[in-house]
């Protein structure tokens, strides 16, 4: 039995449905109830509550642990820690790790993962850079008025299909295999290059480069810990190069998703025109 923590979120719920169609047997751990398909096994709870999470982890061999960020999300990790110390194998979703990284909650992942190593519980670690899945949270702007803001100019970025990371999960727990991954998508891109691949699939649109400054004050409205993250990642990112790896093609044994096919899926949400 493999239980999922974060199973209604982006990574999770790929991660349900792929073990579902392979027949393994899965549990998620949600808050609320109605969020998932009827046919997979829920317990309502919170990550936050033992009780609940020892209800969740009752007979469970794997756990894939896919915790949303926030300011509780280290002591909410750090319990599903605790409650985990019997399960076979724990797939942790990370974040990719430097020395003395900018992004507080990149060293908070790295807590995590010394607390699951320390508790010696069998592992893995998948550390992906920026889901392509992200960009949806231009969608909105995009569509209605063709630019975004991002702070990176050109710097090229290891983005990824968190269905990707999804797979190589799914693989780590149904093969049984260990490792500490990071994970990129087939080519690294700026977001200038997004625009152009937005504009070249039928909707004009341009990247507009901002101060940090003014990137906070376009954030206005949402919680400051993700404001911080977001001006953090951006930061790391022009200040470590980052350059794609052939990880996932070599965990799956076919190439990570490119961006240009999950821009073309989501057509409708950036304004692209299908025909
Ligand atoms: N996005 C990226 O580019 C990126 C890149 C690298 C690493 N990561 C890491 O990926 C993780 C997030 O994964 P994701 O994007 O797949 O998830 P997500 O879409 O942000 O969803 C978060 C999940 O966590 C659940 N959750 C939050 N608090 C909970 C609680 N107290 N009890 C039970 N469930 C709770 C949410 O449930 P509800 O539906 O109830 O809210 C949801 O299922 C983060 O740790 C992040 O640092 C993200």
């Amino acid at each position: 039995m493999i239980v999922v923590i974060g199973g209604t979120g982006t990574t999770g719920r790929a991660v349900l449905h792929a073990l579902g169609a392979r027949g393994v047997p899965t549990r998620a751990l949600v808050r609320t109830p109605g969020r998932l398909p009827a046919h997979i096994d829920q317990i309502v709870g919170d990550a936050a509550d033992p009780d609940s999470l020892r209800a969740a982890l009752t007979g469970a061999t794997g756990v894939f642990l896919a915790m949303g960020n926030g300011p509780r999300q280290e002591e909410i990790e750090l319990g599903v820690v605790a409650a985990a110390a019997h399960v076979h194998h724990l797939v942790k979703l990370s974040a990719p790790q430097v020395d003395n990284s900018p992004v507080a909650i990149a060293r908070m992942h790295h807590r995590v993962e010394t607390a699951i190593r320390t508790a010696g519980i069998r592992h893995t670690f998948l550390r992906p850079y920026a889901f392509f899945q992200n960009l949806l949270f231009h969608a909105d702007r995009i569509r209605a008025t063709g630019w975004f803001p991002t702070t990176t100019g050109d710097t090229p970025l290891n983005m990824v299909d968190a269905r990707d990371v999804a797979d190589v999960a799914v693989a780590a727990l149904t093969h049984d295999t260990t490792g500490t991954h990071l994970l990129t998508g087939p080519e690294a891109i700026s977001y200038p290059d997004v625009a152009a691949r937005l504009t070249a699939a039928g909707r004009p649109a341009r990247c507009v480069t901002v101060t940090p400054t003014e990137l906070r004050e376009d954030l206005r409205g949402a919680p400051p810990w993700l404001v911080d993250h977001v001006l953090e990642i951006q930061h790391m990112a022009t200040t470590h190069p980052e350059h794609p790896n052939d990880t996932v093609a070599h965990l799956l044994g076919r190439p990570p998703r490119p961006l240009n096919a999950f821009l073309h899926e989501y057509a409708a949400a950036f304004g692209i025109p299908t025909r």
